[in-house]
Parts: structure tokens; C-alpha cells; sequence
């Protein structure tokens, strides 16, 4: 972009941005590394060229607009490759996603699972509280589409290369029959499974009282929730330190800080407990509460009576909390902009 304000003379020798490869991908042969790139340039071309790997039916998509907007809004964060590491990442928590995993927090689908077209959508208007993640609401909607088209793109690219690499080094050849008919069809079905997994509650959500509230807060204290996010959800126990799968340290979140980042529907929170959060300590409470779909909703309701204490006034209690956990060491998090 700036050098389009420049006009053609600076930029000249600016090299144009290309897709990083794997690291890992450098560990193989080079003859390996060849062919493992081929396969990949096939199905999703390059920076300058990008494809989506799809059926050869699908919709058309604008990855052209759609990488014109990321290069703009998402890159400085997310990356070219969308590896997660932009140059604005490196002091964040929690870090911008890497979505080469294909892995996203905040779905609607069951644990495990991709998201819906729609998550991404919400998650680009709205931004993710709480986080650096930015809500871009007034982004024109055809732009939006198109980014997320884009970050589809670069996902599906990542889990292509990532299949392409297991391959490479457990056959010690890159088979291209074997690569349409079993990798890039494992790529296609995890996006096409999302929708079907859809999480729907058990039962539908009650009209909240205090008595809800009050059930979930023994429910949250005696089925394991305050292990993590402590007695009064704060999350100051010694419990509470992990890694996520991107190999970043996190925390179960202070769920009393009034942000909840994946939404403040109560379907929202409802999907958080029942599927958990993909990639997080936050585990899944479908099997453990499968028999108590009232349960969930009155954890529900306390959560949400929880987030809301600050901002009625309510401080939570004031001095250490056992056990104690020192203020953070990271950087805190940046509000959402
Ligand atoms: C200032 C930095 C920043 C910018 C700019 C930014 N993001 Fe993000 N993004 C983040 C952070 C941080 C997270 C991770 C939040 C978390 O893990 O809770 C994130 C997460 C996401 C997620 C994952 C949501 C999930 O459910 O896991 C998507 C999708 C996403 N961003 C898309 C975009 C797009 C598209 C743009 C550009 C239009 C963009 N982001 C711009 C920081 C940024
Ligand atoms: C093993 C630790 C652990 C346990 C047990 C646990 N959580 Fe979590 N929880 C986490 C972590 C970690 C996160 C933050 C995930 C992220 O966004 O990176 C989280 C996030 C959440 C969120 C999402 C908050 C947001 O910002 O949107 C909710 C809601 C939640 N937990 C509720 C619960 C409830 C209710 C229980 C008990 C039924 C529970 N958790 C048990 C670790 C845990």
C-alpha cells in the first residue's frame, strides 16, 4: 500500500512479500523439500497468485480483494503466511492466531472441530474483547467476505503443508495421487464437518433468576471449574498456568474482568463450557455434564452474573486470594480497539 502512495518509484526495489515454508519443511531432503513445495504450489499457488484449496464446484472466491485487505488490516499481526508472527505480535497475549492449524478458539462446532463460516465472519465485525484482536464492523461487507475467504485460504495452505511434510517424511516420496486423494481431501472434509457438528443446547436457555445463579456457583465450585479459574473466577491459582497448542504460555481467563472474549450471548458461553476452547487448557464439559443440560445453563448464568459484577460496581474481594498467584509477568493485555 505505501507504495502505491509513492507512486511506481519506490518500489522498485521493494521485494514483494512471498509465503514463508514450515520450518519443518526445512528439515527435509532437498530432493523432499521439491517435491513437497511442487504439491503444494499446485493446490495454492502462490502470493501472487493465491488459490483456495476447494471442490471444483465451490463458489467462486476473490482471494486478489481478499489479500488486499489482509496485506492492509490483518498483516502487521497475523503475517503474510498467517503464521501468527507479524511484527506487531512479538509483545502481545495473547498472541494474534497462527491459522495454519486451521485451529480456531471461538466456534460453534464441537471441540475439534473447524469453524462455521459464520464464526469467522463474527469474530472479524466484532474483534475479540479483551484481546488486540480489532473489530473491523465497518469494513464494507464484500471486503469482509473476501479477507475471510482469504484467511480460509491461508489455513487450509497451512494444513496442506503440514499433511504434505508427515507425508514426505514417512513415505520418503511425495505420491501426487496420494496427495488428491488422501491429503487434500482430509483438508476439505474438516471444513465441510464444521457445519454438521453445530453445537446446539441440550436444552433451550431458561429465562435467568438468582436461583440459576446460585446453582451454577455450586456447580462451578464442585465440577472443577475453580481449579482453573479460582473460587471467585478470577483465575489466581497455582492451577493456572498452561501452554496452548500454538506453544504460547496462557491463562484460564479472569472471568470476572467484564470481557469476555468468545461473545456474551449465552449460546456463546454455552458452546465455551460444553465444547471447551479448541487449542486451550479450557477443556470440554460434554461428557461430564451430558446428563445435566440444566447444569450448563446455570453455569451460564453465573458467569455471566460474574462478568457483569464490575461493571454494576461490585469490585471483587479486595487482597490476596488463595493460593496467590503474583500479578502477571506478561505484558497485560491490550483492550480491544
Ligand atoms: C492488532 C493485532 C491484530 C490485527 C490487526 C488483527 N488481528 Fe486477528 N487476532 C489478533 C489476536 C491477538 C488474536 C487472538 C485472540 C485470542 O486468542 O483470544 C486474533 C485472532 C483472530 C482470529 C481467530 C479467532 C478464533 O476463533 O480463534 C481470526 C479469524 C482473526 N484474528 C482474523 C483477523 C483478520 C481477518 C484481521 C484483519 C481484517 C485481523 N484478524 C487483524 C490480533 C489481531
Ligand atoms: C484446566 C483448566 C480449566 C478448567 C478446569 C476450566 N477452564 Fe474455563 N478456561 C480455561 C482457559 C485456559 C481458558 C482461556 C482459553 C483462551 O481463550 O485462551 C478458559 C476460558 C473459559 C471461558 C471463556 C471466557 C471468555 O473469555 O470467553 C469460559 C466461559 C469458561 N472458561 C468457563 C469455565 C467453566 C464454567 C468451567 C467449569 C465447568 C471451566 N471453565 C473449567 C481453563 C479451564
Amino acid at each position: 500500500m505505501v507504495c502505491l502512495a509513492l507512486g511506481m518509484t519506490g518500489c522498485q526495489r521493494t521485494e514483494s512479500p512471498q509465503f514463508a515454508a514450515a520450518p519443518k519443511l526445512g528439515e527435509l531432503s532437498v530432493g523432499l523439500q521439491t517435491a513437497a513445495q511442487a504439491e503444494l504450489v499446485k493446490y495454492t499457488g502462490s502470493f501472487q497468485q493465491p488459490l483456495l484449496v476447494a471442490e471444483k464446484d465451490a463458489p467462486a472466491v476473490d482471494l486478489t480483494r481478499g489479500q488486499a485487505v489482509y496485506q492492509e488490516r490483518c498483516v502487521q499481526c497475523h503475517g503474510v503466511s498467517g503464521d501468527g508472527a507479524g511484527p506487531a505480535a512479538k509483545y502481545m497475549y495473547p498472541k494474534p492466531r497462527d491459522y495454519r492449524r486451521g485451529m480456531f478458539k471461538f466456534i460453534s462446532a464441537s471441540y475439534g472441530h473447524r469453524p462455521v463460516r459464520e464464526d469467522l465472519v463474527r469474530t472479524v465485525r466484532q474483534g475479540i474483547r479483551g484481546t488486540s484482536m480489532p473489530g473491523f464492523n465497518l469494513l464494507h461487507d464484500r471486503d469482509l467476505q473476501a479477507v475471510v475467504d482469504y484467511v480460509v485460504m491461508l489455513s487450509r495452505r497451512g494444513e496442506l503443508e503440514e499433511q504434505l511434510i508427515d507425508l514426505a517424511e514417512s513415505e520418503q516420496e511425495v505420491d501426487p495421487e496420494l496427495v488428491k486423494a488422501d491429503l487434500v481431501t482430509t483438508v476439505l472434509r474438516r471444513w465441510n464437518d464444521a457445519e454438521e457438528n453445530e453445537v446446539q443446547p441440550l436444552k433451550s436457555a431458561p429465562k435467568f433468576t438468582t436461583t440459576h445463579v446460585e446453582r451454577g456457583k455450586r456447580a462451578f465450585l464442585t465440577k472443577g471449574c475453580s481449579k482453573c479459574h479460582g473460587e471467585d473466577g478470577r483465575g489466581q491459582t497455582l492451577d493456572n498456568r498452561g501452554n496452548d497448542v500454538w506453544g504460547h504460555p496462557t491463562r484460564a481467563a479472569d472471568l470476572t474482568s467484564g470481557m469476555l472474549h468468545g461473545g456474551t450471548r449465552p449460546l456463546d458461553i454455552y458452546r465455551r463450557i460444553y465444547s471447551g476452547i479448541n487449542g486451550t487448557p479450557m477443556p470440554s464439559f460434554a461428557n461430564a455434564l451430558r446428563d445435566e443440560p440444566d447444569t450448563i445453563w446455570d453455569l451460564v448464568a453465573y458467569v455471566l452474573s460474574v462478568s457483569s459484577r464490575r461493571r454494576e460496581g461490585q469490585s471483587p474481594t479486595p487482597g490476596p486470594i488463595r493460593p496467590y498467584v503474583p500479578v502477571a509477568t506478561e505484558p497485560a493485555p491490550q483492550p480491544a480497539q
